[in-house]
């Protein structure tokens, strides 16, 4: 007999199949038995009848409770009212593991019981949903960009270079000397770019970050293009057919899960290119005549970014930032010494900054000055200086924060539930 997944299960329509799972439901009503069988592909409904199976096997039947692991035997029939359109009729069934008390019923529980137990938490529908849907958007990433010609060049995570500044370095002893786990990529996806003309690399990226916030992991996975003879236009739209292309992936694949997830599609369906662009200094203007008192030169904060994108339905390229408040490495904007040819996007509904990125600075000199400027050693940027000395070009890249994005598509509110096992300020475990 075959073994069948619920996914696949309409190809085995009037079969005899092995679907071999875990219990998420069982009730009786009388000689009559629904069973909930999970997969890890999908759930579907089995039926199980004393008249057919007899009564030793119905008396197994009520020792099933939630998560007991099962192969089920049966046939698949149609059936229009059951959810996935098809049940089984059970046959026979084979107990691996009876299980009792599992601790997540579908009662409610609170968020941090339900961190604790994350491990079991991954099999609930909600959760199966959103990891469903990281996969689809991590495949639609590296789908983007294999197909635009790009290459994937692993850069490493032990690292001496602070790129993104000094207050969230995690340090670790490295045998004599000390090392840092790498907050970016990007320093070795520009030796990259010079070496493949279009990089990218994607993994998982460290930042000691003090604040608990919605938006804040301590290990998050960035994906980052890195683009030479591009300049910060280039970048924009690449940045934004990327992210409408990851719209696009979901919605035509992943339906289902954004359905159990309750998602809005009206909020996500019109996500086309082009987006629209401010400036920074526009910015400031909206802001101050909302009533915010922000100040030319200071970061914007979670509130900040929410009203600028509330003004949109698209997220927004916001541009032209003070180079005070940015990166060594952005390039100063030659008609502006101010501001940096940099740019974030915000994702709408208030999901914050999605994508950062920049044209680079090419100037060896700028780039000894705004070392200096930063306290950074300079012969732990020997080599990225030798990328100035040999063969320079404009370039630009971006790198982008996958949790956002799968929090943001998902609607889910909180960041922690778009990776698998989520390390904040307070948790590492499980
Ligand atoms: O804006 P950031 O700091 O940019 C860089 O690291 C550049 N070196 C990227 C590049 O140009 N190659 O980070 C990029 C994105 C942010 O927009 C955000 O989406 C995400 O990474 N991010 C975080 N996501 C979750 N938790 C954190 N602590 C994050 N910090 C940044
Ligand atoms: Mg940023």
């Amino acid at each position: 007999m075959k073994k069948a997944i619920i996914s696949k299960i309409s190809e085995y329509n009037e079969q005899n199949v092995i679907v071999d799972g875990w219990t998420y439901n069982s009730r009786r009503s009388g000689k009559i038995g629904f069973l909930s069988l999970r997969d890890g592909f999908g759930i579907i409904q089995c039926i199980v009848e004393k008249q057919k199976i007899g009564d030793e096997l119905f008396e197994s039947f009520k020792r099933l409770h939630q998560e007991s692991s099962i192969s089920v035997i049966g046939k698949v029939v149609e059936n229009s009212r059951a959810i996935g359109g098809y049940e089984i009729l059970v046959e026979d069934f084979t107990i691996h593991q009876l299980t009792e008390n599992y601790p997540i019923t579908p009662k409610e529980h609170g968020t941090d019981f339900l961190m604790n137990h994350r491990h079991l938490w991954l099999r609930s529908k909600k959760q199966h949903s959103i990891l469903k849907i990281r996969h689809q958007i991590v495949k639609a990433i590296r789908d983007f960009f294999d197909n635009n010609d790009f290459t994937l060049v692993d850069t490493p995570i032990f690292t001496p270079n602070a790129a993104e500044g000094t207050s969230t370095l995690f340090e670790t002893n490295y045998f004599d000397s000390k090392a840092y786990l790498c907050q970016t990529g990007q320093l070795y996806g520009e030796a990259s770019a010079m070496a493949f003309g279009r990089h990218y690399n994607f993994g998982p990226c460290f930042r000691a970050e003090k604040s608990k916030t919605r938006r804040h992991l301590t290990e998050f996975w960035m994906v980052e293009p890195e683009i030479a003879y591009a300049d910060i236009n280039d970048n924009m739209e690449w940045a934004e057919r990327l992210i409408a292309y990851i719209v696009k992936q979901v919605l035509d694949n992943r339906m289902n899960e954004l359905n159990v997830l309750g998602r809005d599609i009206d909020k996500i369906k019109n996500i086309m290119t082009p987006f629209p662009r401010v400036s920074y200094t526009e910015c400031i203007e909206i802001l101050n005549k909302s009533g915010n008192e922000i100040k030319w030169g200071e970061d914007f904060g979670s509130p900040e970014e929410t009203y600028i994108a509330n003004q949109f339905d698209k997220p927004v390229i916001v541009y032209g930032f003070p180079s005070e408040i940015k990166a060594f490495y952005m390039k100063r904007d030659p008609n502006n010494e101010k501001v940096v040819l940099g740019m974030d996007i915000l994702a709408p509904e208030g999901y914050g900054e999605i994508i950062g990125g920049s044209e680079r600075e090419v100037n060896i000199n700028t780039l000894l000055d705004r070392i200096k400027e930063e306290k950074l050693n300079k012969s732990d940027y020997e080599w990225f200086l030798d990328l100035r000395r040999y063969g320079s070009v404009p370039h630009s890249g971006f790198g982008m924060g996958l949790e956002r994005v799968v929090a943001w598509i998902c609607g889910i509110s909180h960041i922690r539930e778009t990776i698998p096992f989520a390390r904040t300020m307070n948790r590492i475990n499980p």
